[in-house]
């Protein structure tokens, strides 16, 4: 059994809650932090089934003094950490470019993608000092494909990626590794935090396009777990944004125009 040590944040729901009883299982000792104490409470419950060691705490993402708190926990802890997982986040502010305000941008921005910054600025230092550690940041395929109308969750999720490819290259030398994680939609509580404009219905839409996907948030958990084991970076779990991507990459173009086509869809 290992006696490998994780923290993930907003680990009290969905994707996080799954990583973080994934690991338990496979021996780890799991901090979990977020901002739901209720859930957060009932999580802890339950990894303490699974494994010796695992402990919630109120963290903050956009809160620098309550992730370097987590830090001091878990170095009085644990005396370290081998694994951050970066997954706080809301669903963001869906619309239509002009109709979505600015304090919506800052809330999106300040969460999705400021928390993975603070996430890993607060823990390369703990890394460096024992010699090796690896992020998990969890972005979307909403980052890599940027579909019409979520212009704030795409460019925290793009922003994510774009942090992540930089800190692969920039920490190799130090011996940290990092995974960055872009599913599409699986079912989980995430649109409990998505604030729509004038999009009628948006909730419902996106919860059909949840609970219509055959991939789940557990099946995620095993595919970051993959990840760790085999030093992968990119995690792109669901077949078809996948191939989306590749054709992105491949027929620019063709893509663009296929991106022009779903918008005006969505206005039908
Ligand atoms: N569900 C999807 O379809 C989907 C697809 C792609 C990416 N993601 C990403 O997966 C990650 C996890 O989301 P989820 O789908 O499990 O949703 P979720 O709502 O079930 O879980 C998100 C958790 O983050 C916590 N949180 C929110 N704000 C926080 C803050 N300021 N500090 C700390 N914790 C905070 C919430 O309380 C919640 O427990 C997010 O980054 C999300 O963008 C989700």
């Amino acid at each position: 059994m290992t006696e490998k040590r994780i923290f993930i944040t907003g680990g009290a729901s969905g994707l996080g809650k799954a990583v973080a009883l994934k690991f338990a299982r496979e021996g780890f000792r799991v901090c979990i932090g977020d901002v739901n104490n209720d859930r957060g409470k009932e999580t802890e419950t339950e990894l303490n089934t699974i494994t010796s060691d695992a402990f919630y705490t109120y963290c903050d993402v956009t809160q620098i003094e309550d992730i370097e708190k987590v830090r001091a926990q878990l170095d009085d802890r644990w005396g370290g950490v081998d694994i951050v997982v970066n997954n706080a986040g809301v669903g963001g502010a869906a619309g239509a470019l002009e109709e979505i305000g600015l304090d919506d941008w800052q809330w999106v921005l300040d969460i999705n993608l400021m928390g993975v910054v603070r996430g890993c600025k607060t823990f390369i230092p703990v890394f460096k000092k024992q010699g090796g550690g690896h992020f998990v940041n969890i972005a979307s395929a909403a980052g890599l494909l940027n579909a019409p109308f979520m212009s704030n969750y795409n460019v925290t999720k793009a922003g994510v990626i774009s942090l992540s490819e930089t800190l692969s290259s920039e920490l190799d030398a130090s011996n940290i590794t990092t995974s960055v994680v872009c599913p599409a939609f699986f079912k989980t509580n995430l649109t409990e935090s998505i604030r729509a404009t004038n999009m009628g219905g948006i909730h419902k839409k996106v919860n059909k396009m949840m609970s219509q996907s055959k991939i789940s948030a557990e099946d995620i958990a095993d595919s970051i777990y993959e990840a760790y084991i085999k030093n992968e970076f990119w995690v792109v779990t669901h077949t078809l944004e996948r191939r989306m991507w590749y054709f992105k990459r491949i027929v620019p173009q063709g893509f663009s125009a296929l991106m022009k086509y779903q918008a005006k869809k969505l206005f039908k």
